[in-house]
């Protein structure tokens, strides 16, 4: 999406993880989209070369940065003058929404603080945003909320098999016996068939869109 928007420039995509970058590289060479590559690495302190980055977009990928401020910091220098920034996260959950609802029986073993709070959970806030942000360098800092179904898999069973290989979770039930894992397993199955749709298993839930510049 990033290169189709480059027109006549070029884009870079990073990951962490080798098979994101196998898979996008391949959606990529399918679509015959050439103005790209992709690079496994860790954006917090890959060594970007070049002119400077216009535009820096991460969708759901900036809030497991180990050191926020650091990260963003390096981020930003990558970025040329006028730069942009833009990202997706997660929106805090409240105790009554759909997917709380759905795990509803995880909820006895859930400590605090989460493990989540050091990973997909560090960027909830959006006075935590704009701080982080803030002592990053950038400004014109925006934040928005989107609202949108979350696919969590084909039917109950596979988006249970999903909610259970969530590192999070499975951190969480680590030492839980097995009989009482299994009977989770079903709980957390019934519960999911609430929001099975033609499309799959689609949860209602939020993010925020940040916006920000160098
Ligand atoms: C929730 S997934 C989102 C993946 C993808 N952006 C998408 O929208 O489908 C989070 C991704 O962030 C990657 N990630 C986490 N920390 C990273 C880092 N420091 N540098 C690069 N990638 C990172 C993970 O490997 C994972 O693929």
């Amino acid at each position: 999406m990033a290169a189709r928007k480059a027109g006549n420039g070029h884009a870079l995509g990073i990951d962490l993880s080798e098979p994101q970058r196998e898979r996008a590289r391949r959606d990529a060479a399918a679509e015959g989209i050439a103005n790209i590559a992709f690079e496994r690495g860790d954006a917090q302190v890959h060594p970007f070369d070049g002119p400077g980055f216009d535009v820096v977009i991460s969708r759901g990928g900036v809030m497991f940065f180990a050191d926020l401020v650091a990260a963003f910091e390096h981020l930003r220098e990558a970025m040329a003058p006028g730069g942009r920034l833009a990202f997706v996260g997660p929106q805090p959950g409240d105790a009554g929404n759909a997917y709380a609802r759905a795990t509803a029986a995880l909820t006895p073993y859930l400590r605090e603080p989460s493990p989540a709070a050091r990973g997909m959970g560090s960027l909830l806030a959006p006075e935590r945003i704009t701080d982080v942000l803030t002592a990053a360098g950038f400004r014109d800092i925006e934040i928005s909320p989107v609202n949108a179904d979350m696919g969590f898999g084909a039917d109950a069973r596979d988006a249970t098999d999903f909610v259970f290989s969530m590192a999070p979770i499975r951190h969480t039930l680590r030492s839980v016996d097995a009989d009482v894992l299994a009977g989770l397993r079903d709980q957390v199955r019934d519960a999911l068939g609430e929001f099975e749709t033609p499309l799959g298993v689609r949860i209602p839930g939020g993010v925020w869109v940040v916006t920000a510049g160098r």
